[in-house]
């Protein structure tokens, strides 16, 4: 049955709600190039201040997961395990913690997003490596998840077709932030992956897109019900994502970070995630007794650098240099550097996330249109972070950039990020909760 564009968004503009049949057809005529993309941003406007029901929601989400292929990953003998982020600043969790599950015994058929408004993007991440794809087939997909039980590839033009798209036009028409919307584009993507298990890291704060513990709830407990019903167990942690997560925040700069985890080397709040994440991974796998079972299997993966040796056969497969995690220089750089200092001493008792991620869309990590290309190698190096001392003139951030225009761009948002107090402030709390 035909529908018109124009009545939909505006039953859906007046607080209505529509059928399966009419959200299936929205989902089957924009994937197949047959409504414009204004159309589509003005539905997804109306859906962020209207909301969707269950019954929509679960109709949106069964849409776009057959908007192309479902993946048949029965050949892979070993459990199937991904895990994916709502998103955030610095975020860079799953490079480092993939190899290391797959290191321990647990297949990841991790297909993952680029940024997404001010929030950093996995694939873009991984691009930086000289000569990466991440761009498989279904068949090289399969191919290389039972050869080395880890893919890390974006979808490909027929996985989840209709998230691909419609990811790219939220990111650049305001229409991220909301729970169906955000729900139905990870809970699509990871159900088309043919999972026994996922991890959800639900991110909370300014640099979020759910800026309270609250909200942040409720999309995880969304997301866990979407995988019940799917019969796909979901574990949602709440992590905080008010302040950037580790130090690096850009997509070389993030890599550099992911392979120093990989080395047991990473900053103490990344490696903590990604252990946490991890070993619940093994856990909701079977391969480990318990999360301190889990921990050890991880703990000695990264000590004889087992992880390390799976990305580094992942990167090798996938097009890519492997020279990259010996000798970080290869990946790409940016002609100039600039120090943010201090404007006067005290206690590190904000450094907002979301200044510090919007500042690096200005420098160019990030798109503001749909078809920008990003700048691999400008980012920026948080050096102070919550609960820090700094006397006046100490650095604060170094950005990497290449044009004057984008540090100017991007230094009086970054210049905002910090707030500080004269007395000491406690480091915040990295989880937040967990829904199962
Ligand atoms: N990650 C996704 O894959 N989709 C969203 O909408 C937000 C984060």
């Amino acid at each position: 049955m035909s529908h018109s564009m124009p009545e939909l968004i505006g039953t859906k503009r007046d607080g209505g709600s529509l059928s399966a049949e009419q959200l299936e057809w929205i989902i089957a005529q924009y994937t197949a190039d047959q409504i414009p993309d204004y159309q589509i941003s003005a539905f997804l406007m109306a859906v962020i201040f209207r909301g969707m029901t269950d019954d929509e929601l679960a109709a949106w989400t069964d849409a776009m997961l057959h908007s192309g292929d479902v993946l048949d990953l029965s050949s892979t003998a070993l459990p199937k395990i991904d895990k994916h982020s709502t998103g955030g600043v610095g975020d860079k969790i799953s490079i480092p913690l993939a190899p290391l599950v797959a290191a321990c015994g647990v297949a990841i058929p991790m297909m993952s997003g680029r940024g997404l408004g001010h929030t950093g993007g996995t694939l873009d991440k991984l691009e930086t490596i000289p000569g990466f794809k991440t761009r498989l087939d279904p068949e090289a997909f399969t191919r290389q998840l039972d050869e080395l039980g880890l893919v890390l590839a974006g979808q490909s033009e027929t996985l989840v077709p209709a998230d691909r798209r419609i990811y790219a036009l939220r990111d650049a028409s305001g229409t991220v932030p909301a729970i169906p919307l955000i729900a139905s584009s990870i809970m699509s993507k990871k159900l088309a992956e043919d999972l026994d298990g996922l991890v959800l890291d639900v991110k909370i704060g300014s640099g979020a897109f759910m800026k309270d513990v609250a909200s942040g709830t409720a999309l995880a407990e969304t997301m866990v019900s979407i995988g019940r019903s799917h019969d796909t167990p979901v574990v949602g942690f709440l992590t905080d994502m008010d302040q950037p997560l580790g130090r690096e925040v850009g997509n070389a700069n993030e890599m550099v970070e992911s392979i120093a985890v990989l080395r047991g080397e990473g900053p103490p709040d990344t490696t903590e995630l990604t252990m946490v994440l991890g070993a619940e991974m093994l856990v909701l796998a079977g391969v480990a007794a318990g999360r301190s079972d889990a921990r050890a299997q991880l703990d000695a993966a990264v000590r004889s650098g087992a992880g390390l040796d799976v990305f580094a056969r992942v990167i090798t497969a996938q097009g890519g240099n492997p020279a990259v995690l010996e000798d970080p220089t290869l990946l790409p750089t940016a002609a100039h550097t600039h120090t943010v200092t201090a404007t006067r001493g005290g206690y590190v008792e904000r450094c907002d996330a979301l200044a510090v991620g919007r500042s690096a869309v200005r420098l160019g990590a990030g798109r503001q249109a749909k078809e920008d290309a990003i700048d691999p190698g400008v980012g920026i190096t948080v050096h102070a972070k919550v609960g820090d001392a700094v006397t006046e003139s100490d650095p604060v951030a170094t950005v990497r950039y290449n044009t004057e225009d984008q540090l100017n761009a991007c230094l009086p948002v970054l210049e905002s990020a910090w707030v500080l107090s004269e007395t000491p402030q406690q480091p915040v709390p990295l989880i937040l909760g967990e829904v199962s």
